[in-house]
């Protein structure tokens, strides 16, 4: 089997975390329990559970000139990422996530983008070579829409299948969704992207029903999207394409921090469908990956390994 080569083009950010036993209410301060900083970022976090899984990764984004940029290159280097094509900006501190992680594993995140932020069209087009290179390619939400859009463009154009995480959930522009290959997302973003802000929390906390959610994919796989692979926590997941529509089943874990769980769930669908596995495989692998990564601390501290995610397979008599 080749190795798959994948490009990632997005965030990267430092994120500081403390654990407290609930989320504080607006105006309250809340004592939490420790503190610690972790590399972050959806692009980074996937960058490095991709390659951790067993890919050849180009990571593309920026990064200011600062400690958090050098800690962050260094994690993505020591596990082979290719970094030569992120961008160390001066004068602009490194993206940094701040996040309560509650004794149930729940999370809240507020960003600040700092040099994600620069990540533009001049940047991608310094980094074209990538797209040529590589299989798949990777976006988020967490660098300038433009940027997303074009990159998208540039990576189809180069013959690359696109896998987009459509978080944080901002409006998209209708032209996004043609460029998309996979669209891998979780029943709060559905909500938003099918039904509309207002309508958000539908997937959340206690999910949408059948038929909503089957609707609300369908919607999307209307506007243009190839596949829509949908997460759903303890509840598995949904996959709809033109094709085919299918469940899929939850790896029950404990959970002790859920973040960066939908990267390495996502990392792992991409890997896995660029060696060419089926949809029901490749699926089933993410969801290992992504249980996974919720029984850690941290996000680039929680990106399994292949061989982990073999083994957790294994144990669950899936292999
Ligand atoms: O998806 C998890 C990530 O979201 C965190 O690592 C944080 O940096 C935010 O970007």
């Amino acid at each position: 089997m080749e190795v798959p080569v994948i490009a990632v083009v997005g965030s990267l950010n430092m994120d500081l975390v403390v654990r407290a036993p609930r989320q504080p209410l607006l105006g309250e301060t809340l004592m939490g329990s420790s503190f610690g900083t972790a590399g972050g970022g959806k692009g980074s976090n996937q960058a490095l559970a991709c390659a951790r899984l067993g890919a050849d990764v180009y990571m593309v984004g920026c990064v200011g000139s600062d400690d958090f940029g050098r800690r962050l290159r260094s994690t993505l280097l020591e596990a082979k990422v290719d970094c030569q094509y992120m961008e160390v900006c001066a004068g602009v501190g490194t993206g940094v996530a701040v996040i309560t992680v509650t004794d149930s594993g729940e999370n809240s995140i507020v960003l600040t983008s700092g040099a994600n932020a620069l990540l533009d069209r001049a940047t991608l087009e310094r980094s074209k070579e990538v797209f040529r290179r590589s299989d798949t390619a990777l976006f988020q939400l967490e660098t300038p829409l433009d940027t997303v859009a074009w990159g998208l463009k540039m990576a189809r154009n180069s013959g690359c299948k696109t896998v987009l995480t459509p978080a944080p959930a901002v409006e998209l522009p209708q032209e996004i969704w043609r460029q998309v290959d996979f669209l891998v997302l979780n029943e709060t973003e559905l909500a938003f992207y099918s039904l509309g802000p207002s309508f958000a929390s539908a997937g959340a906390p206690s999910g949408m029903d059948e038929d909503k959610l089957q609707e609300s994919a369908q919607q999307l796989l209307q506007q243009g999207v190839k596949t829509v692979v949908v997460t759903r926590g303890a509840r598995g997941g949904y996959v709809a394409s033109r094709q085919k529509a299918f469940h899929f089943e939850p790896f029950r874990v404990h959970s002790v921090d859920s973040t960066g769980a939908g990267d390495s769930f996502c990392a792992a669908l991409s890997v896995k469908l660029t060696e060419g596995a089926l949809l029901e495989e490749a699926v089933e692998f993410a969801a290992a990956a992504g249980a996974l990564a919720c029984t850690r601390h941290g996000a680039h501290p929680s990106m399994p390994w292949r061989h982990e995610v073999k083994a957790f397979l294994e144990a669950a008599g899936k292999m």
